[in-house]
């Protein structure tokens, strides 16, 4: 959540700073801050409300320095003011600092600060830290033996923090040097021409390096203009491993569309490809996932899979236990992330844990991997992106190379995840029981789904005409049966978090057991229809709804024949595999949320409250 961008260079930094936030403000949006070093001193500005406003602000101010930190912020602690906006000063006005995370302890540190004249100006936890450090550089020699004043100033208030934190810092004392540190919140180092970047996420460098270190917790990074020396909070020096990001800058951007969120629908099949790509076995029927550095003989040790997520993650997690159970018969359990690490359940000897994580950041799932290999299991990730902190602590892991997902409603990381999913359980299946045949048939039907999941897109402008007929509603309930529960799950999800209707995601013959009591004129049903023997169960549960005069909009494979009348609407998806059909229907209910949200005038990409990528817990 918030994001954070530093610069040490040659430029405005003011100007290359705003860039960077623009790209990061997916991951927060409450309110938007810069500091600058210039003149001997620091300026701020900063403002509620966008990146924007602050970029409007800025340009009425003389901001010539060529260092400086910035933020875009998701409020945690303080509501959403001038005030507590980031950078935050030291009441001494010798350190400005922008944080990501939350410090725990950060009354206690207040107290004691209080006793020494310092003084708070916003309600947040985060003034502590300009504070403290303030504390300590004001106590720190200027020729020390532990090394730069600045620099050991920071480290030793990081010593007394509880919490979570990826900071940059800046001290007029200190002109041209930030200081930057993690701990339980990414933070990534650009390694430019002549400059520095750092920020809590890549897709705030790439347009000036793709050169880029990745700071592991408890990792400090001391930059001046003319480099870098990267250290440990107990001082001991590291040599810095330097990656290059493969991401094209215009991958990030909007292009034509008016959102992240349509642009990354309909960017599915290109996703979906990437996803397969070299990961079929030679002889077509079966799948390869070298990332998992785990032979035949060790899966067949495994008795059960335990997957672990959040959001909209779970859902593709609750489609990987029906695939693996199904094809390849192993038990599979599913955790919210976030009740798996509290919850200490008694797991078998030879479980094999997955974490499903787009950002690789999602705190809660960072917690239960390590929760995870703690309790000694083997942990894989399949994550979107690439070097995250999930990618790098995981034992092995599957990369969904489905490129950069800026809107704060994951699409195409989903169905990428999906997709991984049935292959992943094809994977295991082959080594148990199914065979060369069913394989076979099995890898063709998934390497139709690019070109399906284009047709399924063809179908936007008819399902934007029922969205502009639906989007008055205020309740909204989705169904589907086996596979296709989740995706009524992830429809109930995307309506609500994009368009703010309350929406409900049920097995569809669970209805009959409470939900059927919402429904009225006032309440449609999204139903997933299936093929095959749970067809007509599915088709009485919608007559029940329909008893009720409750509308329903169908969204079902061509070649299946609805009762006249039954559904007020109807949104065809191609025939598939049984394995690849979570993936068609996901694509309906995506567009159906989409053009709602729309029609109500929300803020698709930048949805209330939410922040794309959760790093507090
Ligand atoms: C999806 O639309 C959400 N915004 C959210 O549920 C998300 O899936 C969840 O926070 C997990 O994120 P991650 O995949 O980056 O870990």
């Amino acid at each position: 959540m918030c994001g954070i961008v530093g610069y040490v260079g040659r430029q405005r930094a003011a100007t290359i700073m705003i860039e960077g936030l623009k790209r990061l403000e997916y991951r927060g949006y409450d309110s938007a801050g810069l500091a600058v070093l210039q003149n001997g001193g620091l300026t701020v500005v900063k403002t509620v409300g966008r990146v924007a406003a602050l970029a409007k602000l800025a340009a009425g101010k003389k901001l010539s320095g060529t260092s400086g930190i910035s933020h875009t912020r998701w409020a945690t602690h303080g509501g959403v003011t001038d005030a507590n906006a980031h950078p935050h000063l030291s009441s001494d006005g010798q350190v400005a600092l922008v944080h990501n995370g939350v410090i725990e302890n950060y009354v206690a540190i207040k107290k004691f600060l209080l006793t020494k004249g310092y003084n708070f100006a916003s309600e947040t936890d985060t003034e502590v830290l300009a504070n403290l450090i303030a504390y300590h550089l004001a106590k720190e020699p200027e020729n020390s033996p532990e090394g730069p004043r600045f620099l050991n100033a920071v480290r030793k208030t990081l010593l007394h923090v509880e919490g979570t934190y990826g900071i940059a810092v800046l001290s007029p004392a200190h002109p041209d040097q930030l200081v930057a540190a993690r701990k339980g919140s990414p933070l990534i180092l650009g390694v430019g021409d002549q400059e520095y970047l750092i920020a809590s996420d890549v897709s705030a460098l790439v347009s000036r390096t793709q050169n880029v270190v990745y700071l592991k917790d408890g990792e400090l990074v001391h930059i001046t203009t003319g480099g870098f020396t990267l250290n440990t909070l107990d001082l001991a020096d590291i040599s810095p491993v330097i990656d290059k990001v493969t991401w094209a800058v215009d991958e990030a951007e909007l292009g034509d569309y008016p959102h992240f969120m349509l642009k990354e629908i309909f960017e599915q099949p290109q996703a979906l490809e990437n996803a397969m790509r070299g990961r079929f076995s030679a002889d077509g029927s079966s799948a390869n996932f070298g990332g998992l550095n785990l032979t035949a003989a060790d899966f067949r040790q495994i008795d059960r899979f335990v997957f672990t997520s959040c959001g909209t993650g779970w859902h593709a997690c609750l489609v990987a236990e029906h695939l693996i159970e199904r094809y390849a018969r192993i038990p599979v359990e599913v955790d919210y992330a976030s009740e798996f690490r509290y919850r200490n359940a008694p797991l078998d000897r030879n479980a094999l844990f997955f974490v499903v994580s787009q950002s690789g950041e999602t705190i809660d799932t960072l917690a239960a991997l390590r929760e995870a290999k703690r309790k000694g299991y083997k942990c894989m990730a399949i994550c979107n992106v690439v070097g995250s902190t999930i990618a790098r602590e995981a034992d092995g892991g599957i990369y969904q190379h489905a490129g950069p997902e800026i809107g704060v409603a994951s699409t195409k990381a989903f169905t990428s995840q999906l997709l991984i999913s049935s292959m992943f359980a094809l994977y295991v299946a082959r080594m148990r029981d199914l065979s060369f045949a069913d394989g076979v048939e099995y890898v063709a039907g998934l390497r139709r789904v690019p070109d399906l999941a284009r047709r399924a897109l063809e179908q936007a402008p008819h399902i934007r005409e029922i969205a502009l007929r639906y989007a008055r509603f205020n309740d909204f309930l989705f169904l589907g049966r086996l596979s296709l529960f989740p995706i009524a799950l992830e429809g109930a999800l995307k309506l609500k978090e994009i368009s703010y209707i309350h929406a409900e995601g049920y097995p569809a013959a669970e209805m009959k057991h409470g939900p059927i009591a919402l429904i009225s004129e006032q309440c449609p049903s999204v139903f997933l229809v299936p093929k095959g023997e749970l067809f007509n169960k599915v088709v009485s549960s919608m007559q029940e709804i329909k008893a009720r005069k409750g509308l329903i909009i169908a969204i079902a494979p061509d070649s299946v024949e609805l009762p006249e009348g039954l559904a007020d609407e109807l949104i065809t998806i191609p025939d598939c595999h049984e394995a690849a059909l979570p993936i068609l229907a996901t694509i309906p209910v995506q567009l159906l949320s989409y053009y709602i949200a729309v029609a109500r005038k929300c803020d698709v990409d930048k949805p209330r409250n939410l922040a794309k990528s959760v790093t507090v817990e």
